[in-house]
């Protein structure tokens, strides 16, 4: 099996998807930083499969990206592919979201992620989609987690994801049912062929 190179310049990242494919044994780097993919995509399926697919064919070898967001039904899907860019840190974006939502009853929001695993010649292999779908809160709940996690509620298990704990958030994640996806696709990938 290839080393694969993730698609990002995020070592937190990298731990992440290693925790996620530990059961697959193989082995995730880094991409070179001089490497760099404009996120032009108008989907989250689209950047993945930018992101994957460019860094494959600069290094020549097999990638991994993931494009991920968090879309609300009141703001037609804001801030969607601009999640991270919406604000300049995370508790501004949390403020501005929750200003956007200010009077609004319907808060149902769908956290969405995209992997992609492309091939040496660029060619895209595998794409698996996980949709997590909860509602915007009044104001943040938790500490842990990351992003809009204080402020994402899952009404089914009564807590944000800022309020579960690492496993639980995996489980019922957008990335981590992405993941899980990818690993029961995986045997089909045709490492040999390239
Ligand atoms: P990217 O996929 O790393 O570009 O992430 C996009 C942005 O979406 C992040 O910077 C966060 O703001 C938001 N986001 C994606 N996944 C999560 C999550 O699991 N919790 C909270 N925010 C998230």
């Amino acid at each position: 099996m290839p080393t694969l190179i993730v698609a990002t310049g995020n070592p937190g990242k990298l731990a992440e998807m290693q925790t996620y494919l530990e059961p697959l044994g193989c082995q995730l780097a880094l991409k070179p930083t001089e490497i760099e993919v404009e996120e032009t995509g108008s989907t989250f399926y689209e950047n993945a499969c930018l992101k994957a697919s460019q860094v494959a064919k600069a290094v020549n070898q097999w990638a991994i990206a993931d494009d991920s967001g968090l879309a609300v039904d009141a703001l037609d899907g804001a801030p969607g592919l601009y999640s991270a860019r919406y604000g300049n840190t995370d508790r501004e974006r949390i403020a501005k979201l929750l200003q956007a939502l200010e009077g609004v009853s319907q808060r149902q929001a769908q956290f969405i992620c995209v992997v992609a695993i492309a091939a040496p010649d660029g060619s895209i292999q595998l794409s698996t989609e996980g949709i997590c779908s909860g509602e915007i809160t009044h104001s943040p709940r938790g500490d842990r987690g990351f992003g809009y996690d204080p402020i994402f509620w899952l009404p089914e298990h009564k807590k944000t994801f800022a309020e579960m704990t690492k496993v639980e958030k995996q489980t019922v994640s957008h990335r981590g049912k992405a993941f899980n996806k990818l690993i029961h696709q995986w045997p089909g990938l045709k490492f040999d062929s390239f």
